[in-house]
Formats: C-alpha cells, sequence, structure tokens
C-alpha cells in the first residue's frame, strides 16, 4: 500500500526512468541474435522480471550489471512459453514474432493484461499468417509452425503497437522484403528499429506508417541504450502541475511528449523545453482545458489520459476527456470519486468538473496508469489517501513513491 498525505507542494529534478514500451519489445528481440546483447537504461519492472522469467525459461542466461540487462541468447533451447508467464503481462505475445524469427515454430496462449476491455490478438496472428505462419487455436493455446517465412506485404487494419512489433520481428527472419502499412508509428517503435538495426537486420520507415524490412540478415549482439519514458515522464509533470511548485525532468524527448504539455500549458502551467530537459512551473491552481481525445502517436496517449485528468481535478472549469483507444479505460474514476471528484462518464467520454478540495481516502488500484492517477488525486487531498493493490504501479513505475518522496511529498510505501 502507499499511504500519501497531501497538500504539499513538489520541487526538484528527476532522471526519467527508460521507457517499459521500448524495453520490453527489445527484450524479445534480443532472442533473434543468438548471441550476447546489453540492454542500457532497463527499468526495474514488473514487466522486466516477467521478461526475464520468459527469457530464462527459453534458456537464455540474464543477468543485471547496474542499471543494464545483458542477454546472452546463444542457448536458446525452447520456443514454448508457459501460460503462467503468459498471463504476467500483455507484451509477453511479442515473443511470438521473435520466436518465430529465431526457431521457426512457437507454442504459447494468449497474454495477460485485460484490464482495459477485450484486447485481442487478431492483428498480430493475421500478420504472422500473411508472413507465411501456419496458426492453430486450440483450447486458448496458440500452435505456431512455418517452413519459411516470407516477405510480403502487410496492411494493419488499425495502427497497434504490438502488432506493428510482432511484424517485425517475425519479418526480419522472412526471406525478402516485407511492407508493413497503417504501421503504429509510436517512439517506442523507432527504439525497437535502432535496436534491431544495431544487430544487423534491415528495417527502415519506423515512425512513419510504412515500415519495409529486409528480412534474412544474419544478426550479431550489441549494446542499446532505450529511450526514456514519455509515460512516467506525463505522470511526474502532472503530479507538480496538480500540487504546486516545479520540476526539471532529464532522460526524456520533449518531443514525444508534446501533446501532453500542451494540455498542462492550456491548464496554466509555465513548461519550457530544450533537447536536455523539460522544465514545468505551476501555481496549483489550473483551469479546464479544450477536450482531450486519446489516439496513437502523434495523438494524445491514451497512457497519459488518467494521470493528467488526476492533474485537473482540481482545477477551475469542466474538461472533457474522450477515450478512443480502450473500451475500459475509466476504472480509475470511480476511485477518484471516492476522494470527492466530480467526473461523469458516458461510454468513452468522461466530463470533469474540478471541485475546491478533494478528501483523502482508501482506494484501489484498478490498473497501472490508474493506478498512479490515485497517487496523484493523493498528493493533492486533505488528509492521508491509501492507494492499495500497488502491484499494478509497480508493473510500470521503478519507484514511483521514492521520486515523489525526493520531489517533497509526504509518501511511503507499507508492505501489503
Ligand atoms: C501498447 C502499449 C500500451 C498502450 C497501447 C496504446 C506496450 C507494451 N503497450 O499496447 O501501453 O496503451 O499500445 O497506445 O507498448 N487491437 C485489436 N486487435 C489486435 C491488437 C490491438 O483489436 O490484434 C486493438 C486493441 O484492443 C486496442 C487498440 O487496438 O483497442 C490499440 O492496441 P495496441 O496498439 O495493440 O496496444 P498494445 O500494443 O496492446
Amino acid at each position: 500500500m502507499i499511504a500519501v498525505e497531501g497538500g504539499r507542494p513538489l520541487r526538484g529534478e528527476l532522471t526519467v526512468q527508460g521507457a517499459k514500451n521500448s524495453v520490453l519489445p527489445i527484450l524479445a528481440a534480443s532472442i533473434m541474435c543468438g548471441d550476447v546483447s546489453v540492454i542500457e537504461n532497463c527499468p526495474r519492472l514488473e514487466d522486466v522480471d516477467a521478461s526475464v522469467a520468459i527469457l530464462r525459461h527459453l534458456g537464455c542466461r540474464v543477468r543485471w550489471l547496474g542499471e543494464d540487462l545483458e542477454v546472452d541468447s546463444s542457448c536458446l533451447s525452447r520456443w514454448d512459453i508457459p501460460d503462467d508467464l503468459m498471463r504476467r503481462m500483455r507484451s509477453s505475445v511479442i515473443f511470438l514474432g521473435a520466436i518465430l524469427a529465431r526457431c521457426a515454430q512457437a507454442e504459447l496462449s494468449f497474454p495477460g493484461g485485460c484490464e482495459l476491455g477485450p484486447r485481442p490478438i487478431d492483428l498480430h496472428l493475421t500478420a504472422l499468417r500473411t508472413l507465411g505462419v501456419r496458426i492453430d487455436e486450440c483450447g486458448g493455446q496458440i500452435r505456431c509452425r512455418c517452413r519459411n517465412l516470407r516477405g510480403t506485404e502487410i496492411v494493419l487494419s488499425l495502427p497497434s503497437v504490438g502488432a506493428t512489433e510482432n511484424a517485425m520481428l517475425a519479418a526480419c527472419g522472412a526471406g525478402g522484403v516485407t511492407v508493413i502499412s497503417n504501421a503504429a508509428r509510436e517512439p517506442e517503435i523507432v527504439d525497437l528499429q535502432s535496436f534491431l538495426r544495431k544487430m544487423g537486420a534491415s528495417v527502415r520507415g519506423a515512425g512513419t506508417s510504412t515500415v519495409i524490412v529486409e528480412g534474412g540478415r544474419s544478426l550479431h549482439g550489441c549494446r542499446h541504450r532505450c529511450i526514456g519514458d514519455r509515460i512516467a515522464a506525463a505522470t511526474y509533470l502532472s503530479a507538480v502541475a496538480a500540487t504546486g511548485g516545479e520540476i526539471t525532468l532529464k532522460g526524456v524527448d520533449y518531443r514525444y511528449l508534446s501533446t501532453v504539455t500542451t494540455a498542462l500549458a492550456q491548464a496554466g502551467c509555465r513548461i519550457n523545453s530544450s533537447e536536455q530537459h523539460i522544465h514545468l512551473r505551476s501555481n496549483g491552481q489550473l483551469r479546464g482545458i479544450c477536450p482531450i481525445r486519446t489516439s496513437p502517436y502523434p495523438g494524445f496517449p491514451t497512457d497519459a489520459q488518467a494521470v493528467v485528468m488526476a492533474a485537473l481535478l482540481r482545477s477551475r472549469g469542466t474538461t472533457v476527456f474522450v477515450e478512443n483507444i480502450f473500451q475500459n479505460r475509466y476504472r480509475h474514476v470511480a476511485e477518484l470519486q471516492r476522494m470527492g471528484a466530480n467526473i461523469r462518464l458516458e461510454g468513452r467520454v468522461a466530463v470533469l468538473c474540478g471541485v475546491p478540495r478533494l478528501c483523502g481516502a482508501t482506494v484501489r488500484c484498478t490498473d497501472l496508469r490508474g493506478g498512479a492517477a490515485l497517487v496523484l488525486a493523493g498528493l493533492q487531498a486533505d488528509g492521508i489517501t491509501q492507494v492499495e493493490e500497488i502491484h499494478h504501479i509497480k508493473r510500470g513505475y521503478s519507484d514511483l513513491t521514492g521520486d515523489l518522496a525526493r520531489l517533497g511529498a509526504r509518501i511511503q510505501e507499507i508492505g501489503e
């Protein structure tokens, strides 16, 4: 449980952790080279632990070297992932493309992580079938075989982040050229491309909606530093926007955060950014802003919806949120209402009217970013807020409590 006493402004400087959504596909990709790779700036998270458990199950040797993770996949000896490991996180499914590229067969079950509503993997499987993979789905098991993966054209019906990554990885093991159209354009996909290129793969176009892979190259180990986590950055900016104070963030590219910083600036924060830092100052008295509509990158990230909502709970005026990516991404709202938040829900739309005060309460994390939003609400509430079920938060933040305490929050983690 996290206990937080609200009402203190936050001040200070933080270096943002490496991006969870970069490191997870990169760890999956690391098995493709049959060699030693070192992933620098790797955050210590539950989801990274889950990836390490999968890598070890597959036969890789994995060890931490300070903040870097070394993966030796020369001794890979299996192509299956058991159900308990698959269920630990959604990203386990990205191992599918990587295992197929290396072993030409794979066996696993459906991934976990249904907290945001249904999260099908049909686009992943369709992309792999297009590359020539024979897939049998039976009793929750997915069995994949391919004699020869062949380069082809893959058109995604939605710019799914995970399906784009899975297609990129499998295409590296396919003979010939693969063109992925309507690809997701997230910065983490560009980071995956950088890693693949360092391993010797030929991949270009990431960051645009067409990614081109010339498969069949022989791959080797490499050293790669992950980009900073733009969603963790959005969380800390939102925290300081809400409480008042000032923060300097390092280790994250401000261009990846422009929709979030634009929203916080509109709410009344002063923000200036350079290549090296993002600086935000807030007097803690925000105002309602234009509707926030989540959409694929470069639109407003669905992962930042909950924390920006938390920042605006005590704002003057009204803000409308429209969640366009996931069906069930407002589960934190009922918990925020326990603290006195005024938010009305109507399907994909949430209408927030700012209230003058929030009151501390016992609340429960419903998912990763929703959990962070509850902590942010606690930072602004009168009295003490107890946030339970914080294992959700640990999936994605290496030290949320410690970071906020270093900024001056009265916050501590108490054994659950
Ligand atoms: C990734 C991020 C997650 C973020 C999300 C959207 C990682 C590890 N996770 O998740 O933090 O919230 O992008 O930015 O990078 N869909 C289908 N069929 C599929 C795949 C997806 O219908 O086969 C739908 C999903 O249900 C969802 C939408 O497409 O409605 C977007 O999902 P997707 O981009 O695939 O998200 P993830 O890769 O799971």
